[in-house]
């Protein structure tokens, strides 16, 4: 009964649709599709009353805006002349009703810790931690660059940033030391908050050591500040390191936050693009909360009593917008685990569902292909009768994962939000409601009210049949504002494809006749990897700074855990490449970009299949990386005997 494979199901015909059931539809947020279709066909004919009216009643303005839209794509201006501000929206605005005792935070640690943060201490904790913020000589503006585990002060730290107006920049922390010298560099920040290390499988992160080998090479820093989490050894710089606790022992939680602009900024999150360095994806106050506010009630249903966990680590856009302040901004309640989801053994997820009675639950399609190899013995040891939604995000589903988890994980009951959107987007774009939205097992649907999507050639003309180009064809709120720094490759990167008049997303898709999208992943070079973006370019600028590489190449092959596996084709400079040599350039390339990015296949090739133009032809390397006969022309090919070099090297 252990073979996990033979509990698959598999979905001969995509054309399976799931209604929600007539009891979810009559709690639902949005519970018809006629209200569905009412809001899009507004959002989209007017979106400034749609978006201003959301405003009005769902933010809290200190100041109101005069105009809700200014300007077109990609300059558009949003809720102009009004003052707000993010962290208030997460709590203040909950402490004057019965939400003040209500949990805000059902944190668990990996060792099986627990803390409860109610609405009125999360306040308390973020006023103090943005008095200390200001004690170190942080102002509205500067940047801070956030390193730490999943632990509450986290959240912490990121709304005490927002309180101030300090922009965050958060950075994953598998991330190596390099990466952060990189991202401190882009930002310029003036102040890490990190911690001595985090819990990984029973291991120790050793975070504040790779902290002290970025700062060699981030001279903008002046502070750091260190939770203790682990109680590991760390070494403290006197005069530029200081403990989280001690400098909260000496503030007070009086701290009243700062009426900023609509379009000041909240935080910068670096995501991988096809070229060059990871881009400072920038997003700003009102349009950010109201985005995230109403895209998170919508898509997930929120009810006052619910139990929600999205089990992101914050250090990715999932975590930011549905983590924190989609969440909170709503006074839900919020899980948020430390760990990984096999340690001490594959059940732990569904041990926590069961332990806090958890009704929304949202994940990654690579971690279901996990729970699926690990077997159904673990989810089956546990009560998941209180979970009444499931949700997906970070990459297609394939339809048997899915049917997985709506059998497994959802006993047939509960409707599946797979939601698809971007760093650069805030917030989810094209997803079921579900209350409304007969699911499809693999698609993500619709388009949410204020999106409008299309799909389109190369030359910009709609595409009927079949796959092409998914692009937006109006602003929404919750979108990019530029790429720090570097508001050129902004406007090159996702307008300059069609003369500025679309949004492109990078992403391939297809219509199908229910106007249902179907996402087919990426066109540019951009491999994902456990659902998580990583560009094929910074893995060979990784490979070729090692001393012994000329030349590499990097493809993705699919892979059955991670949706896409990362192949290294590499030209040396001397040897022929043992497998101790492999190894180390696996490790080399994990230890320039972070674990995340650890190479599975390295193959030594005397000479890049190129053309003759000298343009190393990637369509082949795809094919030998996947395991696939070559296919395709390969008459340009100024070498066709290295292709057989190549498929021998595995
Ligand atoms: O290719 C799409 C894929 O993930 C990309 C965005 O990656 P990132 O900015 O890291 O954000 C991930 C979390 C929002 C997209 O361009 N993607 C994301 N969600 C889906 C998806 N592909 C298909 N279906 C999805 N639901």
């Amino acid at each position: 009964m252990n073979d996990p494979g033979k509990n698959i199901e598999s979905v001969l015909t995509e054309n399976r649709q799931f209604p929600p059931s007539s009891e979810f539809s009559a709690q639902a947020n949005i519970g018809s599709e006629q209200q569905y279709m009412e809001m899009w066909t507004k959002a989209k004919d007017d979106p400034s009353g749609f978006w201003g009216e959301l405003a009005k009643e769902n933010l809290d303005w200190f100041q109101d805006f005069d105009t809700v839209m200014e300007g077109d794509m990609p300059e558009t201006k949003w809720f102009t002349g009004g003052k707000l501000n993010a962290s208030y929206q997460c709590l203040d605005r909950h402490l004057v009703g019965p939400r003040k005792n209500k949990a805000a935070i059902i944190w668990e640690g990996e060792p099986g810790d627990q803390r409860i943060l109610t609405y009125q201490q999360l306040h308390h904790e973020v006023c103090k931690f943005a008095n200390v913020l200001k004690n170190l000589g942080c102002e509205t503006g500067d940047r801070v660059t956030i390193y730490m585990p999943m632990v509450p002060e986290l959240a912490i730290a990121m709304l005490a940033c927002a309180r101030i107006g300090a922009v965050h920049s958060i950075i994953f922390g598998g991330f190596s030391a390099d990466a952060i010298a990189d991202r401190n560099n882009d930002a310029e920040s003036k102040l890490v908050i990190t911690a001595d290390g985090g819990w990984r499988r029973g291991k120790e992160i050793p975070l504040k050591a790779n902290v002290d080998a970025g700062l060699e090479k981030s001279p903008t820093v002046e502070k750091v500040v260190v939770y203790r989490r682990t109680g590991g050894d760390v070494t403290m710089t006197p005069d530029r390191d200081y403990w989280w606790h001690e400098l909260m022992d000496d503030v007070d939680a009086d701290c009243p936050a700062v009426e900023l602009d609509s379009e000041h900024p909240l935080f910068i999150l670096y995501t991988s693009g096809s070229t060059g360095k990871p881009k400072g994806v920038l997003h700003t106050t009102a349009g950010y909360m109201l985005g995230t506010t109403m895209t998170s009630r919508w898509v997930f249903d929120y009810k006052e009593d619910d139990t929600y966990w999205c089990t992101a680590d914050i250090g990715w856009i999932t975590g930011h917008s549905y983590i924190t302040y989609g969440p909170l901004s709503n006074g839900v309640t919020s899980v948020m685990y430390e760990g990984g989801p096999n340690w001490p053994d594959e059940g732990r997820f569904w041990q926590l569902v069961e332990k806090y009675q958890v009704n929304i639950f949202y994940t990654a399609p690579t971690a279901i292909r996990a729970f699926i190899k690990w077997g159904d013995q673990f989810p089956n040891q546990y009560d998941l009768s209180s979970l009444r939604l499931l949700g997906t995000v970070g990459e297609p589903i394939n339809p048997e994962a899915w049917m997985w988890y709506h059998k497994v994980i959802g006993n047939e009951k509960c409707p599946i939000v797979d939601t698809w959107w971007q760093t650069e987007t805030g917030g989810i774009m094209l997803s079921p409601l579900p209350g409304v939205t007969p699911t499809k097992p693999g698609s993500c649907t619709k388009p949410l009210p204020g999106v409008v999507p299309a799909i389109v050639d190369e030359e910009g003309n709609p595409v009927e049949e079949g796959g092409g180009l998914l692009v937006m064809t109006q602003p929404w709120p919750h979108m990019l504002r530029t790429l720090y720094g570097d508001h050129e490759r902004f406007v090159d990167v996702y307008f300059s494809k069609f003369n500025g008049k679309y949004y492109f997303a990078g992403d391939g898709a297809r219509l199908d006749s229910d106007g249902y999208y179907w996402v087919m992943g990426r066109v540019d070079d951009v491999l994902n990897v456990s659902g998580h973006r990583l560009s094929t370019m910074e893995v060979e600028s990784a490979l070729v700074a090692h001393d012994n590489v000329a030349e590499a190449a990097v493809v993705g092959f699919p892979h059955e855990l991670k949706g896409e596996g990362i192949c290294c084709f590499v030209t040396l400079k001397s040897g022929d490449g043992s497998d101790a040599e492999k190894e180390e350039l696996k490790q080399h390339v994990r230890k320039q970009i972070g674990a995340i990015a650890t190479p599975d296949k390295i193959k030594i090739a005397p000479q890049l299949p190129k053309t003759r133009s000298g343009k190393i032809m990637r369509r082949l390397l795809r094919d030998i990386a996947a395991g696939r006969d070559v296919s395709g022309d390969v008459t340009t090919l100024e070498d066709a005997g290295i292709l057989d070099k190549l498929r021998e090297d595995d």
